[in-house]
């Protein structure tokens, strides 16, 4: 496994993050409502934000995109806004790959703390971060907020 970061001359690459930015969707909240929330543009222009003014990461395989996570920083949060990897490379620390990586690029931002929000119901995310050490700071009826301390 590889990981580098994409840039925006990429746009195939950009696409298929895209398209994965709505099946992260379709797990998460249903095939209904992750396929409508956003159309496949709004998603795109996405993850241009996200090369611009943060980091997309990229786990790739002799050129397959295996996963990826979206980073941003916002005030003193590094914010790992999606984590994405593909079902049939899972539970081979492909995330965790991608979320050490994440925490290396946070750190070069100085920010203090690191956070990411997702469903009520997402276990596997949930133990996914908690097992680096984020606890949950905030919770409504349906999202929460892990969050932990970045030791510079
Ligand atoms: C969450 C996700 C990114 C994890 O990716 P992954 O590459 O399989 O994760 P890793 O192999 O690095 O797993 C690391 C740890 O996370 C936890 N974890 C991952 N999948 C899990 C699962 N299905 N059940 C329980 N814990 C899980 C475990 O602690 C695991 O360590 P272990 O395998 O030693 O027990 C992946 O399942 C995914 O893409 N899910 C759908 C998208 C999604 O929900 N994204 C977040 C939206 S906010």
């Amino acid at each position: 496994m590889h990981l580098r970061h994409l840039t925006p001359g990429e746009p195939e690459i950009i696409l298929q993050v895209a398209s994965r930015m709505r099946s992260t969707l379709v797990e998460v909240l249903g095939e209904e409502r992750g396929q409508s929330l956003y159309s496949l543009d709004w998603l795109r222009d996405r993850v241009l934000f996200h090369i611009e003014s943060g980091r997309v990461l990229l786990a790739e395989d002799e050129g397959e995109l295996l996963g990826h996570c979206m980073l941003r920083v916002e005030g003193e949060l590094g914010l790992y806004a999606t984590s994405y990897v593909r079902p049939e490379s899972r539970r081979s620390g492909v995330a965790q790959a991608l979320i050490s990586a994440g925490e290396v690029w946070f750190k070069s931002r100085g920010v203090r703390h690191l956070a990411t929000d997702t469903a009520l119901g997402n276990t596997k995310l949930i133990r996914l971060f908690e097992a680096r050490g984020f606890v949950v700071v905030h919770s409504t009826e349906q999202m929460l907020r892990l969050q932990k301390p970045l030791s510079l």
